[in-house]
């Protein structure tokens, strides 16, 4: 362990195979469908600490989402069934970007569509319009056609990604889904193709039952959507510690995030950054909260740089 110099947190996602990198002045970020498009957080958190937001999934055109329950609370953690309700993104383009680039947020847009077809348009929408990160998810679990079914096969994956990667030069991600038996070859395909980081986990398909006695009757409630919170970690943990064993780009943790252990928990599998979700509705200040709390913890045990930090878990 070096001595302590400063406490920085600066942190450089790079593809090593074009030299693509996002810069982020801290590796904590907001995740899709939990921070919505940031404005709506102004006051509650510190966007100084953070190192980018993601925005919530935008789709060609506007969606209202699904009807009905599209929350379900269980033992540590939530199942949602949004159904990626989201403004499309030609009001994203006209009405928050404007929002977020007055206000200097570094953010990353996410992007959800139902063809082939849509992703290519919506990644050259994005590169037309500078959009310097791109998320692309393959893997949210609450949509009736495309997403997820693209995020499951590797040779689609493969082709999606390379499409992608033709109209959009920005810094690529993609985001895997953990509703598979083996995530290596989505990882292997999404990385061949072009990618130039992976983040995961999203949601896990789950089931929330409610059952109650009343008046001499049994209640029941199903809400069918997607897993999130602290139940999942120990999936993530080893979807990514799976992820890293075949591929060289960076990795971002999604999954459970609520303290530094869980930081250093991802670190210890190879996490280059990590993305708070579910954590933000019960404590909305969480992530820069946490940014904090790592800086504290570098300068008080003489970490001069994340690197160096992540180094020592690595090896130690
Ligand atoms: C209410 C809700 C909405 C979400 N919407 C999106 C979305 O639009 N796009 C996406 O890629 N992930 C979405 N996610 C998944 C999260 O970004 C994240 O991958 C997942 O919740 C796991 O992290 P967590 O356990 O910290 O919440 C959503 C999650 C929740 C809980």
């Amino acid at each position: 362990m070096m001595s302590n110099t400063s406490n920085t947190i600066n942190t450089i996602l790079k593809n090593p195979h074009n030299g693509n990198s996002f810069e982020l002045k801290s590796p904590l970020l907001c995740a899709s469908g939990t921070f919505g498009y940031a404005d709506e957080y102004e006051g509650l958190v510190d966007f100084n600490e953070l190192g980018a937001i993601v925005t919530k999934g935008i789709t060609l055109e506007k969606r209202p989402g699904n009807a009905g329950e599209r929350i379900f609370e269980c033992d540590f953690g939530l199942i949602n069934r949004i159904g990626l309700e989201n403004i499309g993104i030609n009001d994203f383009i006209n009405e928050k970007l404007p929002i977020l680039k007055q206000k200097n947020i570094n953010f990353i847009l996410n992007i959800a569509g139902s063809t082939l077809e849509d992703y290519e348009k919506l990644s050259y929408i994005a590169n037309e319009n500078d959009i310097k990160a791109l998320e692309v998810n393959v893997s949210c679990p609450n949509v009736k056609h495309g997403c997820l079914e693209f995020g499951l096969k590797p040779d689609l994956l493969f082709e999606l990604v390379k499409k992608i990667r033709a109209n959009y030069k920005g810094f690529l991600i993609v985001k895997l889904s953990p509703n598979t038996t083996d995530i290596k070859p989505l990882a292997q395909s999404a990385q061949s193709a072009g990618a130039d980081c992976i983040s995961a986990i999203n949601t896990i398909r789950a089931l929330g039952v409610k059952v109650n006695f009343e008046n001499n009757k049994f209640n029941k409630k199903f809400v069918q959507g997607g897993l999130s919170g602290a139940c999942i970690k120990p999936i993530s943990l080893y979807m990514i510690s799976q992820i890293k064993q075949v591929v060289v780009i960076p990795v971002i943790a999604l999954g459970g995030i609520y303290n530094l252990n869980d930081l250093f928990e991802y670190i210890s599998v190879g996490a280059d950054a990590f993305q708070v979700g579910t954590a933000n509705f019960l404590y909305p200040s969480i992530a820069s909260d946490l940014a904090k709390a790592l800086k504290d913890f570098m300068m008080k045990n003489g970490f001069s740089c994340f690197e160096e930090l992540k180094k020592e878990i690595l090896n130690g």
